[in-house]
């Protein structure tokens, strides 16, 4: 039976894939590093230096270690000049409804977000007493989409990966819960989450119901 169901944070519960990306541009911008929007998509869901080197890939030098740590940091503190101004308002529509709808059904709830901005950006939703175990990139040593973040998230609630719902709006993501053997919901475009059991336009189409209604073989 369905258990739970663990969330991801950027791009499905809180509006900031699009604030990593521009702060990435504005990074690769001033290095004079090529960036498109297919670049930031293969960035999402991936932690701070795997997505940096996923944009030095189009690097005309290399850059040492030194110089990559100064970069991650540079990039961080552009987004946190972003999201020192967010509130409430920038959780996507339709969020909030679903963390509680899973909570109604007695389920319970937790987060899995590569980002070590994790803990700051719940405090700043006004959604941090939400959760009932929240995992972030500070507490697992591999990135999305090794499965360790979202099996780690199954530990902390105490149940078994395949009791476990997984929604991701990026690929590796969508990977990263398929590898840790539970069901995933995409959110976002049907292209880009093509391996997803389930593709939703966007949070505010999450229904509960959908899952613990019909058996799993309907919709996964
Ligand atoms: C993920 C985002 O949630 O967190 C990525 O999808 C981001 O875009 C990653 O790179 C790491 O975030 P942070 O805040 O630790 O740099
Ligand atoms: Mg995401």
């Amino acid at each position: 039976p369905l258990k739970a169901v663990i969330f991801d944070l950027d791009g499905v519960i809180a509006d900031t894939a699009v604030v990593h990306h521009a702060a990435w541009k504005r990074l690769a911008d001033e290095i004079g590093v090529p960036f498109d929007d297919a670049t930031g998509e293969r960035m999402k869901g991936v932690d701070r230096r795997g997505s940096l080197d996923i944009l030095l890939q189009a690097a005309t030098r290399p850059y040492t270690e030194a110089e990559k740590h100064t970069l991650a940091t540079r990039k961080n503190d552009y987004y946190r000049e972003q999201i020192e101004h967010l509130g409430p308002r920038n959780l996507l529509p339709g969020a909030r409804t679903a963390i509680e709808q899973v909570r109604q059904a007695g389920l319970k709830v937790a987060l899995a977000s590569a980002s070590r901005n994790a803990g700051l950006l719940l405090e700043r939703l006004g959604i941090a007493d939400l959760f009932d175990a929240v995992v972030d990139a500070n507490r697992i040593s591999r990135s999305k989409p090794d499965p360790e973040i979202f099996l780690a998230a199954a530990n902390a609630l105490g149940v078994a990966p395949d009791e476990c719902i997984g929604v991701e709006d990026a690929a590796a993501g969508i990977a990263s819960i398929h590898a840790a053997g539970m069901a995933a919901v995409g959110i976002g475009q049907p292209l880009a989450l093509a391996k997803a059991d389930l593709v939703l336009p966007s949070i505010a189409a999450f229904d509960i119901g959908t899952f613990t209604t019909t058996r799993t073989a309907n919709w996964r």
